[in-house]
């Protein structure tokens, strides 16, 4: 359990909100706003009502002050999301802070310098914790895509001041919730990506929560090497056949239905139009790679999660980023979107190269929900307990949850 914003008085109120503004950028400019953009909710809201909104995040992975990491860039896109000026303090700590602070008006937001330029943050120290939590009077925290970090900022903090969920927190939290903690069934889950070796904990965990597992991506070839096919020159981690074999007969004992490829789209190359077919996967050619699902899989999943009420969407079904490699995501992609307009299917999605896969299928704004996160997102998949989440749980036995003795 925890507390969302409607439970905090803000007016007038110092209030520190850890947001994960950590976007790419190339040459000094952000390339894509969707973190900033999806954090503006909870900024322009607190703003709304009469909070000093102080903006903590991180952005990159500076050892120590960088320029490079200079978080500047941040407030041209931040007050285009946020509909008004945002100030701005050179440091996160210190007379810099300080005085920046003590110039902000109700309602105004202020983003201070990269927590990151302080190697305390990354060591959640508890010094550098009660510094920042000097800064204000609530904390509230709207990164879930850095929930998976027990930094100062992340996790120290929240146990410092009274603190929240900000609505981008509460936003993740609710859809994966609904995804995998008590979800409507069938659930079946979409696992792509190039290695098993990488996702050997959240299939792990999946094999037990979901009634189908989808495997798509360089990873099905692992599990078809596993299963005694022959899969040519295609990426696989033959090394990990043995641990694939023990997902599959972990997955039969918890009634769990793992899908793989029927047959498959082989090339001569890793490349943009490198000539290819279609193949069933008792044929693929020696000195030919996998590349993508075939239509026939493609069909039998979309068949499959026609019969499914939860989706949980984590990886690329095969080398979606050359074509033609990228149909059966594309395909797969869009059935799900489709049932999702008609109401039939919950769909969540999230994690690393998922959200590039789902937008060039042209379907990002068309599932229920899309996570901000990657790693973060993995590892909530994996099981884990995110500690910038378990820092904000309200204790059952009563209080505020803030720990602090504040309340
Ligand atoms: C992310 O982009 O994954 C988060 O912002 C966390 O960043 P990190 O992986 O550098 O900790
Ligand atoms: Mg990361």
């Amino acid at each position: 359990m925890f507390r969302t914003i409607d439970a905090l008085d803000v007016k007038g109120k110092r209030v520190l909100v850890r947001a994960d503004l950590n976007v790419p950028a190339k040459d000094g400019k952000v390339t894509d706003t969707t973190r900033i953009d999806r954090s503006a909710a909870t900024l322009t809201e607190l703003a709304a009502k009469g909070a000093k909104v102080i903006i903590l995040t991180h952005f990159g992975r500076p050892k120590g002050v960088e320029a490079k990491y200079s978080q500047k860039l941040l407030l041209e896109p931040l007050a285009k999301a946020v509909g008004k000026p945002v100030a701005w303090a050179d440091d996160c700590i210190g007379p810099a802070a300080e005085a920046a602070i003590a110039a902000m008006k109700d309602g105004d937001t202020l983003l201070l310098e990269n927590v990151r330029f302080h190697p305390e943050e990354e060591k959640n120290d508890p010094a550098f914790a009660k510094t920042l939590a000097g800064l204000g009077d609530i904390y509230v925290n709207d990164a879930f895509s850095t929930a998976h970090r027990a930094h100062a900022s992340t996790e120290a903090l929240a146990r410092l001041l009274p603190s929240a969920a900000g609505r981008l927190m509460q936003a993740e939290l609710e859809a994966l919730a609904k995804a995998l903690g008590s979800p409507e069934k069938p659930v079946a889950a979409v696992v792509g990506g190039a290695k098993v070796s990488t996702k050997l904990d959240l299939l792990g965990n999946l094999v037990s929560r979901v009634d189908y597992l989808i495997i798509g991506g360089g990873m099905a070839n692992t599990f078809l090497f596993a299963q005694g096919k022959s899969v040519g020159k295609s990426l696989c981690e033959k090394e990990m056949a043995d641990t694939a074999r023990e997902i599959i007969e972990k997955a039969k004992a918890a009634h769990c239905h793992i899908v793989l490829p029927v047959d498959v789209v082989v090339a001569t190359e890793f490349a943009e139009n490198a000539p290819n077919k279609v193949v069933s996967i008792n044929a693929v050619p020696d000195d030919m790679m996998i590349l993508d699902a075939g239509p026939a899989s493609a069909e039998a999943i979309i068949d499959r999660i026609g019969g499914c009420k939860t989706l949980v969407w984590n990886g690329p079904m095969g080398a979606f980023e050359i074509k033609p490699f990228d149909a059966a995501t594309n395909a797969v992609a869009q059935a799900a979107a489709q049932r999702t307009a008609q109401g039939k299917l919950l769909t969540v999605a999230g994690g690393g190269d998922t959200v590039a896969a789902l937008a060039a299928a042209g379907v990002e704004d068309k599932f229920s929900y899309v996570s901000t996160a990657g790693g973060a997102f993995l590892e909530w998949l994996e099981g884990k307990t995110l500690p910038g989440v378990a820092a904000l749980e309200i204790k059952a036995s009563g209080g505020c949850g803030c720990g602090g003795g504040h309340c």
